[in-house]
């Protein structure tokens, strides 16, 4: 993987995060887990460039990110679509994600945190604040909420941004 400079990034976020979704990895050396996620956020905010995700307080995911300030959000091409797919559906409590698709996960010491070793591109990431999202508009609490498994916002800081290295 080649380390690049996160202003370098130039994809139609709408499209990688919300259509073609990413892989998020919660965790560190005393723990980990991944999930799928299409709802999320990259941005600006006290002067730090920022992923913004939404992990609801069912997941187990939920779990290593209260307890972890590491958190990676890897981009898989479309043709991990079933992979990215069973991500997204079962839970790590039950099973072993990696070993069930097929996946691998590089661990980074220096940053104590894990990816995905078959992405194109990752965003390592340190949570920075979060809070649950309450009090939301009646119609979006109805349609979304109706379990009250809400969601809680995390802002993590864009610490490295690597890209695969086409010459590997
Ligand atoms: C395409 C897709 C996008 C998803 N996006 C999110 C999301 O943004 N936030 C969330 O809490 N769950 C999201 N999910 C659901 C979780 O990925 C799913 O519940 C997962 O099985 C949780 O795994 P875990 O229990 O191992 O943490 C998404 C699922 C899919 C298939």
């Amino acid at each position: 993987m080649l380390r690049k400079d996160v202003k370098s990034f130039d994809k139609n976020v709408f499209d990688e995060i919300g259509n073609k979704a990413a892989i998020l990895i919660s965790g560190d050396k005393n723990g980990f887990n991944g999930m799928t996620i299409s709802w999320g956020a990259l941005g600006v905010i006290w002067n730090k460039n920022v992923v913004f995700v939404f992990v609801r307080h069912s997941r187990y995911t939920y779990d290593f990110m209260e307890k972890s300030d590491s958190v990676t959000l890897s981009f898989l091409d479309d043709k991990y679509k079933k992979e990215k797919g069973l991500f997204g559906s079962l839970s790590g409590r039950n099973i072993d994600k990696f070993k069930e698709t097929g996946l691998h996960h590089t661990y980074d010491p220096d940053f104590d945190g894990y990816y995905i070793t078959e992405c194109d591109y990752v965003f390592k990431c340190k949570k920075l604040y979060s809070v649950d999202l309450n009090d939301l508009p009646k119609d979006i609490n109805e349609k979304f909420y109706k379990d009250n498994d809400i969601h809680r916002m995390y802002i993590c800081e864009i610490k490295q941004y690597l890209v695969k290295n086409l010459d590997d």
